[in-house]
């Protein structure tokens, strides 16, 4: 990191220097406005600036300004006498990121260049995800680069245009209905309806007439005819939700549906011809079912003709930050507010998780974040307590799954979990959280360091006047 201090006194300068190299930070030295502006126009290699308001030559505001229009994304830090506290209102109007008024202490100056840093770290991250998501990773609004979603992206473009029935297979909270939504809205019936039936919610009688209709009197109740939803849904496509949970006789009458294109209401024995696309999901494994004679092995295979199978979001986690970004979009609009930016520390909490509710509590918890932020900064503590602190028996695993684990990082989340805990216990005190875990303090600060928990440093915003 490089940083370009702008000052005429040379004691200061010296001083600044001194501080920032200790700290591991290059510094470059300018002494007026002129200097430092070229320097920018030519390399440009810096990452912050400190600069003094009171300087010969071009003033200090004018430096700022210029600076802004030619770099907007360099910060900025400005350094004013204690008494021209105007001055330093002016420089954050101007865009300055902070102020340091003189004399200052040394750790005042770090935690501030710090701050900045990471601000910049932070806001040129969400930039990149937000330009990673206009680009070509979304099919509509189902976002995804992982390896598994391009081959979801790439089944969805190759079946849509067909009239094959599909079968969506994966997890809850996957996006089995995003998926079979997207298919529809890129096949040529897209004009036409998109019929979603709950096959695993209602009781069988209800289920058969609400997909084929009943004629009146057909039953206790249906005082009237009605139409099902598959003549709701002729010329566009139906989605089959949980069809694991379709008895046997009904999924007989679905086969009949499926190869005659034709069906009865219930109570009647005219048949009804529709032209209507299939599109199923599934959170069970069918072939199980099929072995256990629960799902019919004829329909099985009518359905099966694409499978489009839908990858948990713990196998695809390099996907987790994009959906961070889309859904701190998402929420973000929905609430008329800025999207606020996720801390390293609460992104790392997001990526250990296991999800076992996938996508759908991942989306959740950044929308619960977004509603309960009051900054412009997702911390851990807007995130639910169980994610903070996973339950010792949940996680990490205590059982290797079958398609395996990494243990490397198993224990990392273990570590974490029990130092999150002991710092909770000791009020953040690390050597009291040391002791708890009878551990040196030296240690656990190692530890720390390496899973990159942090404990609060005293918050610098309180200081930036209110303009
Ligand atoms: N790849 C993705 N990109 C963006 N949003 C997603 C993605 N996958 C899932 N979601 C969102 O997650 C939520 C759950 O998705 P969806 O309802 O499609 O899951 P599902 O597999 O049908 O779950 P269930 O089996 O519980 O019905 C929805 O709000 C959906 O928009
Ligand atoms: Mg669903």
């Amino acid at each position: 990191m490089r940083i370009l201090i702008v000052d005429d006194e040379e004691v200061l300068r010296d001083v600044l220097d001194a501080v920032l190299r200790r700290e591991g930070f290059d510094v470059v030295l300018e002494s007026t406005g002129e200097e430092a502006l070229s320097l920018l126009d030519g390399e440009g290699e810096i990452d912050l600036v400190i600069l003094d308001i009171m300087l010969p030559g071009i003033s200090g505001i004018d430096t700022l300004r210029a600076i802004r229009i030619s770099s907007p994304h360099l910060p900025v830090i400005i350094i004013t006498a204690f008494s021209s506290i105007d001055g330093a209102i002016e420089a954050m109007k101007h865009g300055a990121f902070h102020y340091i008024p003189k004399p200052f202490k040394n750790d005042e100056v770090i935690l501030t260049v710090n701050k900045a840093l990471e601000q910049r770290r932070l806001s040129s991250e969400n930039e990149r995800l937000k330009a990673e998501l206009s680009e070509r990773y979304a099919y509509s609004n189902i976002i995804g680069k992982s390896e598994a979603m391009r081959k979801v992206f790439e089944l969805i473009r190759l079946s849509a245009p067909s009239r094959s029935n599909i079968l969506i297979a994966g997890e809850s909270g996957t996006g089995k209905e995003l998926v079979a939504k997207a298919i529809h809205h890129a096949s040529p019936r897209a004009r036409m309806a998109f019929v979603t039936v709950n096959s695993g919610s209602l009781p069988p009688e209800l289920l058969e007439s609400s997909l084929f209709g009943h004629m009146k009197g057909a039953f206790t109740g249906a005082i009237a005819t009605k139409r099902g939803l598959f003549e709701v849904a002729d010329g566009g496509s139906i989605f089959l939700d949980e069809i694991c949970n379709i008895n046997l006789e009904t999924q007989a009458k679905l086969l009949r549906v499926i190869q005659e294109k034709e069906f009865m209401r219930l109570g009647s024995v005219e048949t009804v011809k529709v032209d209507v696309r299939i599109i199923a999901a599934s959170n069970a494994d069918l072939t199980k079912l099929m072995r256990d004679h629960q799902f019919r092995e004829d329909l099985f295979y009518r359905l099966n003709v694409i499978t489009i199978p839908l990858p948990p979001l713990r196998r695809k986690r390099e996907d987790i930050p994009l959906l961070i970004a889309h859904f701190l979009e998402k929420y973000s609009e929905e609430n008329k507010r800025k999207a606020p930016q996720v801390t390293p520390e609460t992104m790392r909490i997001l990526m250990d998780h296991s999800w076992p509710g996938n996508v759908r509590e991942l989306e959740n918890a950044i929308e619960r974040a977004v509603v309960l932020c009051t900054g412009d900064r997702i911390t851990p503590e807007l995130l639910p307590d169980y994610l903070r602190y996973p339950a010792a028996t949940d996680q990490p695993a205590m059982v290797v799954p079958a398609d395996g684990l990494s243990l490397k990082d198993s224990v990392s989340r273990y570590e974490r979990t029990m130092i999150m805990q002991s710092l909770e216990l000791a009020n953040g005190v690390q050597k009291k959280a040391a002791e708890l875990l009878q551990l040196k303090p030296s240690t656990l600060n190692e530890m720390m360091k390496r899973l990159g928990i942090h404990t609060k440093p005293a918050p610098v915003e309180d200081e930036v006047p209110s303009l």
